[in-house]
């Protein structure tokens, strides 16, 4: 197996093979880092930061120097032609004609599988908004692995912004597929988005308990946990007796503890701010019996969430964790560019359930609900077709293939029923019985009813009474 001209658009692109072969150069390229100069030479790494940025950036750009290769970087989408309008499907045609392979950040989720669709070249994704970071997550992986020998049945706590921390998304879904165990410290109201709740237990299996955290901070003694993820292989079911697993799981301490800033750029517009007081790790936290042996870890920039007294203590990993940035991105680059065979595994992940989910790609009006998703944002462009996976049938739920985020729309129709004539064309509530009856590929999906009557739908019986309950809605 090679990864030679595959792109890193989020971590489930890898297998864990694959990121043990990544590892394993890396162990490489950190010990003879002076001996790579000759790996790349030749080649040409484009590097197009239009987000700030300080680690990612220069460590792909100092990777790309160790291995002998050359960088052209844009880093300001204010220089570049997106400022006139430009297509980021243009832009990334026309780089992928310039440079061997693309690394890329932005704003808009879903931003980087666009460029990954249009380059040609491999593309990495440096950070998509708030949607993944999956180098970042090599980063922390590794950092583990280097101090704990590996990852199966850890117990790694994720502390703050789990909702907008794009460094998150993508480490939670690595800590399944690997097999550890996760603890939810969210700062209220930042807790981890349900689409991705709903997708780590369905294709990864394991278990999820949702606690009230007033309860658990008394019981645990420890901070005030949200949820705990247990991998399928543990020995401590939660569905049986969540408060005693719960306990035995936390008794023998936490391995990580992974602290993130609020990522307030993220903050949606319409006034969303902190609900009381964002948590900070300092040496009284870390005085607690859970955490004698845990590492400390960011991945930077900290704001005020980490005391800087706590940068002195043997626990701390963050400084490392970002140099080790390096000889991680050597070797992701040296294999996505075929300059490196690396030992890859050809094992599929055994823990993770492929699943096929039906796709949606009808030209109705239908749209991503998130604003951010760079379907949204390029809609005026044209050439992005608004796609979905249906990931549920009850509650009706798509999940948009950019920015991964799922919704449950209002209403439905079906393409093949009203064939007979317009007084057979109605719509329906997607929560009435007729939307399991529709196949996957007759459905039409509305965000609205307007949306439905405009393209000469008629309301049925469940629309006009609104009857079965519950009204659709989006996750926000
Ligand atoms: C992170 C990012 O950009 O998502 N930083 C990084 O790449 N090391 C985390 C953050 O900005 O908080």
């Amino acid at each position: 197996m090679t990864l030679a001209k595959r792109s890193l658009v989020t971590i489930d692109d890898l297998s864990t093979g694959e990121i043990e072969g990544v590892f394993s150069l890396a162990d490489e390229m950190l010990e003879s880092t002076a001996k790579q100069s000759a790996v790349c030479r030749g080649k040409i790494m484009a590097s197009l930061f239009f987000e700030p940025s300080t680690r990612t950036r220069l460590s792909f750009e100092a990777a790309m120097h160790r291995l002998g290769g050359s960088v052209i970087s844009a880093v300001d989408i204010g220089v570049t032609s997106l400022a006139k309008g430009e297509s980021i499907a243009d832009m990334a045609r026309v780089v992928g004609s310039y440079a061997d392979i693309i690394v890329i950040r932005h704003p808009w989720e879903g931003a980087a599988k666009v460029v990954a669709d249009y380059a040609g070249v491999p593309v990495v994704n440096a950070g998509d908004g708030g949607h993944q970071h999956p180098t970042q997550t090599l980063c922390d992986l590794y950092t583990i692995r280097k101090e704990r020998g590996a990852i199966r049945g850890l117990k790694i706590a994720l502390w703050g912004d789990l909702k907008y921390g794009r460094t998150i998304h993508s480490l939670i879904f690595a800590l399944a597929k690997f097999g550890a165990n996760i603890l939810f410290y969210s700062s209220p109201g930042l807790e981890v988005p349900e689409h991705v709740i709903q997708k780590l237990i369905k294709e990864y299996g394991g278990e999820l308990g949702k606690y009230q955290a007033s309860d658990h901070t008394a019981k645990n003694n420890l901070f005030p946990l949200d949820a705990i993820y247990m991998t399928p292989d543990s020995p401590h079911q939660l569905a049986m007796v969540p408060d005693i697993s719960f306990q035995v799981e936390l008794k023998a301490g936490v391995d990580a503890l992974y602290v993130t800033r609020p990522q307030k750029e993220r903050f949606a517009a319409d006034g969303e701010e902190l609900k009381g007081k964002y948590p900070v790790v300092d040496e009284k936290v870390l005085k607690g019996k859970a955490f004698k042996k845990t590492l400390i870890m960011h991945p930077l920039p900290r704001v005020d969430e980490l005391a800087y007294e706590v940068d002195a203590d043997p626990r701390s990993m963050y400084f490392k964790q970002a140099a080790w940035g390096v000889p991680v991105r050597m070797a992701l680059l040296a294999l996505l560019l075929g300059s490196k065979k690396g030992s890859l595994s050809e094992e599929p992940d055994s823990s993770i359930h492929k699943i096929d989910y039906p796709a949606y790609e009808q030209d109705s009006g239908v749209r991503c609900p998130n604003p951010r998703c760079v379907s949204v944002q390029e809609t005026e462009m044209r050439y992005i077709k608004p796609a979905f996976k249906i990931v549920d049938r009850v509650p009706l739920t798509l999940r948009c293939v950019y920015c991964e985020h799922g919704f449950e729309p209002e209403y439905v129709a079906s393409s093949e029923w009203h064939h007979g004539g317009l007084e057979n064309k109605k719509y329906h509530r997607a929560d009435s019985h007729w939307t399991k009856e529709i196949k996957s590929e007759n459905l039409i999906v509305f965000s609205s009813r307007s949306e439905a009557e405009t393209r000469g739908f008629k309301p049925d019986h469940s629309v006009e009474t609104g009857h079965s309950g519950k009204t659709g809605k989006e996750e926000k």
